[in-house]
């Protein structure tokens, strides 16, 4: 009885000294390592001036994290006897790109803390911020705390990340499924904004589409053939180092350079039809305020919080 009521009082104890549910928040890191957002932008725009594209790059690679089981870091970790990680899922393969520089930092950060306090998680959540601000995006604050997964899977990486031949409703679907709603969707899709894309992710739409500018399509034909040439990439839109809503615009023009892009204005008044020519004319500048508002929504999906999950040392392994 004794030992059962003092199990009651240490259990008791413990549920108020840890939060069952802990809140991400700004300023997580302020006390125990004032270095590490400094060192995120100042590594991530190191490596924008080197390659702008690897501001998309980053961005992406937060999406691909977020999207599979929540904003973990399970995208960053490698194939191991336990299980095969995300890294070599279909969306990714020969596609994810920036590794490097996530180690970059966190190897950065846990030196000049002299500890292992921040989650390689938080760290994509914040170089993706950095670098939409560093090309010409909005700035916002992200909310941090996320720990990192003990565990990755392809298959949950397959099954739901949103592939480039999905219709309006199966991406609308997709991101429902994810909590996220038609304006999340119009606005991250957005995110297309910056970045390249393979000629194997578009090769269907430029010689099957017909919503589709006709020298737009043809203009592609010559870097990626019907055979061959799957490596070759493209700009997803037509001003593909600025982070602006100039995307809105070439999907009025019928120039997406994906099937799913496109699928995101019709020119028929359907579906998102009136969000894009909101975004991409009426008023741009709010494209920038959503955006930011549907990032921190996309990077509050089910992150590990707590005793959930881990710190890990290096973000491509578990810790032991
Ligand atoms: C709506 C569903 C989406 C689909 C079907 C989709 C699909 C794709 C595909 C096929 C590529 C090219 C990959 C390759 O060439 O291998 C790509 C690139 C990219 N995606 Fe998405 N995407 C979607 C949503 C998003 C979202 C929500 C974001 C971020 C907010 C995003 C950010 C990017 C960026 C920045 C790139 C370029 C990456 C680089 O240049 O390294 N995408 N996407
Ligand atoms: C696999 O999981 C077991 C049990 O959690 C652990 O002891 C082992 O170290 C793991 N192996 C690898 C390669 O991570
Ligand atoms: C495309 O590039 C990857 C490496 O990123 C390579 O493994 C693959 O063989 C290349 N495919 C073609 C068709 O060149
Ligand atoms: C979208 O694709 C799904 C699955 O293939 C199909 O059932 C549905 O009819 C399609 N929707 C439209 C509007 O084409
Ligand atoms: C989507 O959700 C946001 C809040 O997260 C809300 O402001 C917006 O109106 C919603 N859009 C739709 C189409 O429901
Ligand atoms: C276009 O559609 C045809 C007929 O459905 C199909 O055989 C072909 O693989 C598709 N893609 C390309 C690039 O032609």
């Amino acid at each position: 009885m004794a030992a059962l009521q003092s199990f009651l009082y240490f259990a008791t104890l413990v549920a108020i000294l840890i939060p069952v549910s802990a809140q991400l928040t700004p300023d997580f890191y302020d006390k125990v390592c004032p270095p590490a957002l400094p060192i995120i932008r100042k590594i991530t725009k190191q490596a924008i001036r080197r390659e702008p594209r690897m501001g998309a790059s980053l961005l992406r690679m937060h999406f691909h994290d977020c999207f599979v089981n929540g904003c973990d870091g399970s995208v960053l970790l490698d194939d191991t006897a336990n299980f095969t990680g995300e890294k070599t899922a279909l969306p990714n393969l020969n596609s994810l790109r920036g590794f490097e520089v996530v180690d970059q930092i966190k190897s950065a950060i846990n030196r000049a803390c002299s500890a292992n306090v921040v989650s390689c998680a938080d760290i994509l959540a914040v170089a993706a911020r950095d670098s939409v601000k560093l090309l010409g995006g909005p700035a916002y604050e992200v909310l941090l705390g996320r720990r990192d997964s003990r565990t990755a899977s392809k298959n949950d990486a397959n099954t739901n990340l949103p592939p480039p031949f999905f219709n309006f409703s199966q991406l609308l679907s997709n991101f429902q499924s994810h909590g996220l709603n038609l304006t999340d969707l119009v606005v991250l899709s957005a995110g297309h904004t910056i970045g390249l894309a393979r000629c194997t992710t578009f090769r269907d739409r430029i010689y099957n589409d017909t919503n589709i500018n006709s020298k737009f399509a043809a203009s592609l034909k010559n870097s990626c053939p019907r055979t061959g040439g799957d490596n070759n990439t493209n700009p997803l839109d037509s001003t593909t180092t600025r982070f602006d809503a100039q995307y809105f615009r070439d999907l009025i023009a019928k120039k997406g350079l994906l099937h799913s892009d496109q699928e995101l204005f019709k020119g028929d008044g359907s579906g998102s039809d009136p969000l894009v020519q909101y975004y991409g004319y009426i008023n741009p500048d709010r494209f920038l305020t959503d955006f930011s508002a549907s990032m921190i929504k996309m990077g509050n999906m089910k992150p590990l919080t707590g005793i959930n999950g881990e710190i890990r040392m290096n973000c491509r392994k578990v810790n032991n």
